[in-house]
């Protein structure tokens, strides 16, 4: 509750006099992309929101000394196609392990605002061990870290960075989409097939999201089934433990990528805005 008051507050605090749920019926959209580019930024590297994370996952009982975490992103889905590139990319069916995720990452998630289905997003659960012919062959972390997140803020009217995506036509519905209160969390695998429902709830939809990986299942390369990615490179450089944020071991990340760049570049982004998000 605590970390998502705070993030509602920046919310609010920069959306002000607004009420940010509905203040995109009264911006044209190139100035509400002007006040959500900076609004992720100063949510993510704020050092409460830091704290706030690390208390969240010691209070539910996370081991702090094998629980590594990443810094949490905030989305904003619009409603009625406002927006939809860039800041509010609506995210296609994918799995986070598309993205060069470790099989075992958990994906936390969380409102900021009550929220119901129709502002949403969806799982695939069909797909849970049936494989998905997609592109992940042409996504390499690194390169996604240097190029992609640099381009999200110029993104208004269409999306152009090279996401990974299914190849052939998905069988979506039935669907599961679950749903909570501010306060509440979902707590899921990055292997499962989800994508972000078309917000037709008449609101914008904010939320915030981050990712843990826990020790053992990182040494042993275990998790969900990883049936269908192609991907390179790996996350786990963004990853600090939560105890006392220190990196993964480099002997756990060899076991996911044997020859990272020897310059170090695009290891770990500098700027968050969207990738295997929802
Ligand atoms: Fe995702």
């Amino acid at each position: 509750m605590a970390l998502t008051d705070f993030a509602r507050e920046l919310v609010e605090q920069a959306f002000h006099p607004l009420q940010p749920e509905g203040a995109q019926f009264d911006l044209p959209v190139e100035q509400f992309v002007d006040i959500v580019s900076p609004l992720k930024p100063r949510f993510i590297h704020h050092p409460k929101t830091m704290a706030l994370l690390r208390a969240l996952l010691a209070d539910i009982g996370e081991d702090m000394d094998r629980t590594y975490f990443d810094l949490p992103r905030m989305r904003v889905a619009t409603t009625g196609g406002y927006l939809t590139a860039g800041v509010a990319y609506v995210l296609h069916p994918h799995r986070d392990i598309w993205y060069a995720s470790p099989p075992s990452q958990l994906n936390w998630w969380l409102p900021l605002f009550p929220f119901e289905a129709e502002s949403s997003f969806a799982f695939h659960p069909r797909y849970w061990n049936e494989p998905v012919p997609n592109s992940s062959a042409d996504y390499n972390h690194y390169e996604w870290n240097k190029v992609g997140r640099a381009q999200a803020a110029k993104e208004v009217k269409s999306d152009t960075r090279k996401q990974p995506k299914a190849t052939v036509p998905l069988q979506l519905e039935p669907d599961v989409r679950v749903v909570c209160p501010p306060g509440g969390l979902l707590l899921f695998s990055g292997a499962h097939l989800h994508s972000t429902v078309p917000n037709t709830s008449g609101r914008s939809r904010f939320s915030i999201d981050f990712r843990t990986a826990h020790h053992d299942d990182l040494e042993r390369v275990g998790g969900a089934p990883a049936i269908d990615r192609a991907c390179t490179g790996t996350t786990l450089f963004e990853l600090k433990r939560a105890s006392d944020l220190q990196p993964v071991p480099p002997e756990i990340i060899k076991l996911y990528d044997p020859a990272p760049p020897a310059d170090g570049e695009g290891l770990v982004f500098k700027a968050a805005a969207t990738s295997g998000g929802m």
